[in-house]
């Protein structure tokens, strides 16, 4: 099973230089699952050839209405019937505008307007010159669109093809893809505020030096991504990793335990879940120095003094929030051998309601992971699937345990 799988997505696209990108959308789409159905305007034909489209979705693409293709001559209503979803990307402002006032002298916006309201969302990809974008036409016009029930999606920041530098870049296809997906996903986390630590930490011995460990980041990164599909607010503080964001995640990199302790606090008031997947370290060097410590000719490494590094998820976990309830924490016992006892005497120690057990040597760096759930009642087993399945069904989990 992909994450699209069994559904049929009507795929618009609107006449803009953002329809280069999406061929690789449509791409994208089909990798997961989907079967796409491709839409266009005569505007956005100037762009980018139906021939192109066709060969990405394997299907013959429409663009008039006047298609005598379909046996009763209605394409627009055949279209939006069959769809679980449409998405148009990109939408022109000129498009928006159209659909603001009901126009429908094209397929794509007749379509649009015969679509059941209620059973077919309808996402909307602006793309548009900074200045487009920016116009109080186009703000009260995706305002206005917003409230008769399309879903507006962001736009990114940057350089334009025209040039100039601002917002109103289309989303990137793997951003539009992560935010057709999360469409699906049920909105189990809806109104809350997801905090999550992530990564490794990095605890400097000198300017060139320091001391890490094997976390890649990626479950705790899978679990942003699956909160925010989730419909949950998510801010992620993550150690040092190689990993892109996930859409609609607000993130916060940090270096050191004592710096992944001063954000998580910062963050902890508001937060109605806390999520401490970071393999933080437990010590750091009590001093660092200043210049490259340098070898001293007699074969021994200069002696290092430590000191413990703040214990972050005991310390919310005792705080007065997560003690009356409003905030609920999660542990990640990284653990080598003797899974059960060491997660079951960690979850204890740190005091929390519920510690996720994994073999760390097991799972560092890879995209799969097997879960031993610890709470009061004793375990289970949850077995090996992607990290992102598993972040899906701990997701679950923890929106069970809030109710
Ligand atoms: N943790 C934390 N702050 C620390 C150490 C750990 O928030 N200074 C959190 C981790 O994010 C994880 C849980 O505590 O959710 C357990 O981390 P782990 O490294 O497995 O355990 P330790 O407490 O470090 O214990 P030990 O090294 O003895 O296994």
């Amino acid at each position: 099973m992909t994450d699209l799988s069994k559904k049929h997505i009507v795929l618009g696209l609107s006449g803009g230089i953002a329809c280069y990108k999406a061929a690789e959308l449509c791409r994208a789409l089909v990798k997961q699952g989907a079967t796409v159905q491709v839409v266009m305007t005569e505007a956005a034909a100037q762009f980018i050839t139906p021939v192109t489209m066709q060969a990405l979705s394997n299907r013959p693409v429409y663009v008039s209405q006047w298609d005598g293709r379909e046996p009763n001559n209605m394409a627009h209503i055949n279209l939006s019937r069959e769809a679980d979803a449409i998405l148009v990307a990109p939408a022109s402002a000129d498009f928006m505008a159209k659909l603001l006032h009901g126009r429908a002298d094209d397929l794509l916006s007749l379509m649009c307007l015969a679509r059941p309201l209620d059973k077919v969302p309808l996402l909307l990809a602006p793309a548009m010159n900074r200045e487009m974008w920016a116009h109080p036409a186009t703000q009260r016009n995706m305002a206005q669109l917003q409230a008769d029930g399309a879903q507006v999606l962001g736009v990114g920041q940057g350089e334009q093809a025209c040039g100039e530098t601002g917002d109103g870049r289309m989303l990137e296809p793997a951003e539009l893809l992560q935010e057709l997906v999360a469409l699906f996903q049920p909105k189990l986390l809806k109104g809350k505020q997801i905090l999550i630590s992530a990564g490794p930490t990095y605890e400097a011995l000198d300017p060139v030096r320091g001391i890490t460990n094997l976390s890649s980041g990626k479950m705790g990164f899978a679990l942003a991504s699956a909160a925010h599909e989730a419909g949950a607010q998510v801010t992620l503080v993550a150690g040092p990793v190689a990993l892109a964001t996930p859409h609609g995640v607000r993130r916060i990199d940090v270096r050191s335990a004592l710096d992944m302790h001063a954000a998580v606090m910062a963050q902890a008031a508001q937060a109605d879940v806390f999520i401490a997947t970071a393999a933080v370290a437990d010590w750091r060097p009590a001093q660092v120095a200043v210049e490259k410590i340098k070898k001293d000719g007699n074969g021994s490494m200069p002696a290092i003094q430590w000191q413990e590094n703040p214990d972050i998820l005991a310390e919310l976990a005792a705080s007065p929030r997560a003690q009356s309830g409003a905030l609920f924490c999660v542990g990640f016992a990284a653990e080598s051998h003797d899974l059960q006892a060491h997660a079951q005497a960690k979850r204890l120690r740190k005091g929390v309601p519920l510690m996720v057990g994994n073999i760390g040597p097991a799972t560092f760096g890879a995209d799969d992971n097997a879960l031993l759930l610890m709470d009061a009642q004793g375990s289970t087993e949850w077995p090996r699937a992607t990290k992102l399945a598993l972040a899906r069904q701990l997701v679950a989990e923890v929106a069970r345990r809030l109710k």
